[in-house]
């Protein structure tokens, strides 16, 4: 078992990642610190999942929310279900809350551990892969409005995060694609070693080698905790963790959150913001191929989907959260290895990028 630590000071949490983790009665006892304890899970995990979790809570005042699967439940209609189910249990301040699942999942119920009683523990058990690399660590916690997407929320830690890597065998293999999006982000932002063994182990890692699985999960953990610890509200570093999302998040607006999983998306901005990187003569024409390389062996789209057109993405990245007084910072690379966040680029070199990517 690999242990991380995410350093927050008072606020500071591990990370465990093995693979038998949901087995490990006495790691699960550790972290289950109250008396009432609320498991919150979904429909499509808790006949997989559930009982290895509830196994552990015999003896507690325990009781477990099963709620419909999709990111249309990451509402404010299921906080409510969920902040009610706390109070008719008659759950204090000291309970704590048990996030089993996706990010929708994690950033729900994260949400709600924020809001109840201002603020209850919980535990993040992470069930996709881009959970256990990136949504389960580093506090960022919502739910969506109609209006948009992660529009309310708070910055609010875990307790502990508990990655086992057997759940990810029931994995649909394009949700597990688009986790790898945001495991090649760490190596194209911040960690080239790392990238470099992306593309020597790739194909071992698509077929959920365990031994690749485990180091993947770890090296991207370390990488997300060490940006974190640094800038833990976003006000600085933090933001290269977006690579590609300002392109991603204007296809799936474009796309009304249909056809593709966040990660697909995401996949796809990050090879433009590599083109847009290349064109403002950042990044060579070699270094963007590469890239490309790596996200087709990950099986990750490399052209914006059909349905979209050139003024529906400049407008829906204008919509970007990094969007300040009317100026659209962009993360762009100058390496492979090397992010940088800038607002000096052209609307031309822009305009050029996104033509190159429409089918
Ligand atoms: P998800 O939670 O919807 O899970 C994807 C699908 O896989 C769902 O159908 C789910 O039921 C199913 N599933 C989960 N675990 C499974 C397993 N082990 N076996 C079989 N099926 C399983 O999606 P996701 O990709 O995990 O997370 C996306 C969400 O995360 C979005 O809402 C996004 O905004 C959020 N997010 C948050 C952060 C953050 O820092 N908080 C970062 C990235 C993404
Ligand atoms: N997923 C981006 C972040 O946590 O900041």
């Amino acid at each position: 078992m690999k242990v991380i630590e995410v350093d927050l000071g008072k606020r500071s949490y591990p990370i465990y990642i093995g693979d038998s983790i949901l087995a490990d009665k006495e790691l699960i006892d550790k972290q289950i610190t109250s008396h009432q304890v609320l498991v919150v899970t979904n429909e499509t995990i808790a006949p997989l999942y559930l009982k290895s979790i509830v196994n552990n809570l015999a003896g507690l005042d325990y009781d477990v929310l099963v709620l419909p699967d999709g990111e249309s439940y990451k509402s404010l209609d299921c906080f409510n279900q969920i902040i009610s189910r706390l109070m008719e249990k008659k759950f204090n301040r000291t309970c704590m809350l048990i996030a089993l699942g996706g990010g929708v999942i994690g950033d729900l119920t994260g949400f709600v551990a924020a809001c109840y009683q201002r603020g209850v523990k919980f535990i993040q058990i992470p069930t996709t892969l881009l959970a256990q690399v990136d949504s389960s660590v580093g506090g960022k916690t919502a739910v969506n409005h109609p209006l948009g997407k992660n529009m309310i929320g708070a910055f609010y830690q875990p307790s502990a995060v508990l990655a086992d890597t057997s759940v990810l065998s029931s994995l649909p293999d394009r949700e597990f694609s688009a986790g790898l999006a945001e495991v090649i982000k760490y190596g194209l932002i911040r960690d080239r070693e790392f990238y470099e063994w992306l593309e020597n182990n790739i194909d071992l890692l698509i077929q959920r080698d365990n031994k690749a699985l485990i180091y993947t999960i770890e090296r991207s953990c370390i990488n997300k905790a060490e940006v974190v610890a640094q800038d833990e509200r976003e006000s600085g570093v933090r933001a290269t963790l977006n690579l590609g999302h300002t392109f991603g998040h204007a296809i799936e607006t474009g796309l009304s959150y249909k056809h593709w999983l966040h990660g697909e998306a995401v996949g796809c901005g990050m090879l433009m913001a590599a083109d847009l990187s290349m064109r403002l003569g950042l990044l060579e024409q070699e270094q963007v191929d590469r890239i490309k390389r790596l996200l087709v062996r990950a099986k990750l789209p490399i052209k914006i989907h059909k349905d979209i057109k050139l003024k529906q993405m400049l407008e829906n990245m204008k919509v970007d959260k990094k969007s300040r007084d009317g100026i659209l910072y962009l993360i762009l690379l100058s390496d492979i290895g090397q992010a940088t966040i800038t607002a000096d680029y052209t609307e031309q070199a822009l305009t050029e990028t996104i033509n190159h990517f429409l089918e």
